[in-house]
């Protein structure tokens, strides 16, 4: 993921928190939102210890995007999935549906499951904003599925590292800083608003 597109992400889903007031929004010194944040995969477990998806259990209606040496992060994976357990109905998302996935996903992690859903909840509004930011791509392997579902799973990645459940985060000082850059940092105008957005993604989805 590029620097550029990094810093939408954050920042859309900053913007969507702010909105809802999830945000408490304190003058918080020690934030500084010029850093660039890295957020990967190593990084976010080592603070918040996120259960094992268990892709498995999709294997066999998705098998065939679960290459070889077990399933990778694709846009089509994500797309099987939400297809075959009917999360985005008209572009909104199904709760009941949503929290059945999560189910199959996550096992037995209430707590992981519940975060999760809150976050696929508030995440309609930073995927739009992901959406309409997109470039086009040339048509490849990758653009034959919508980029929708994965937009999604980055989203809810961010909001469940802002808000892991307690006995599952590491309260060091790197991650706490992490956490708060994620919550604090600027928000991006663009994603206000979205009238007319839903169809975007409807299109995109279909
Ligand atoms: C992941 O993030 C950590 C902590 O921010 C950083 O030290 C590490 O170099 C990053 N790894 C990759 C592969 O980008
Ligand atoms: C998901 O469903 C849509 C609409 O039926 C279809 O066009 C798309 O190919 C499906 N994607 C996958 C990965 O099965």
């Amino acid at each position: 993921m590029d620097n550029h597109r990094a810093l939408l992400i954050c920042c859309a889903l900053s913007a969507t928190l702010l909105l809802v007031g999830a945000v408490p929004a304190p003058a918080v010194p020690d934030v500084d939102c010029a850093r660039r944040q890295d957020f990967n995969v190593s990084a976010i477990k080592g603070c918040c210890s996120i259960p094992t998806f268990h892709f498995e259990s999709f294997r066999k209606q998705c098998g065939q995007y679960m290459p070889d040496g077990g399933p990778r992060v694709s846009p089509c994976l994500y797309e099987c999935i939400f297809n075959a357990t009917g999360i985005l109905r008209a572009s909104e998302v199904n709760v009941a549906n949503a929290r059945n996935m999560l189910q199959r996903l996550l096992g037995n992690n209430q707590d992981f499951v519940d975060v999760y859903l809150e976050g696929m909840q508030q995440c309609s509004g930073p995927v739009e904003a992901m959406v309409r930011a997109r470039r086009p791509r040339p048509s490849s392997a990758v653009a034959k599925c919508s980029p929708v579902p994965l937009y999604y799973g980055i989203c809810i990645t961010r909001y469940v590292f802002s808000y892991c459940p307690s006995s599952s985060w590491s309260d060091t000082e790197p991650c706490e800083t992490e956490r708060l850059q994620n919550l604090n940092c600027p928000t991006m105008r663009e994603s206000r608003g979205g009238g007319g957005t839903t169809r975007t993604i409807a299109q995109i989805t279909k």
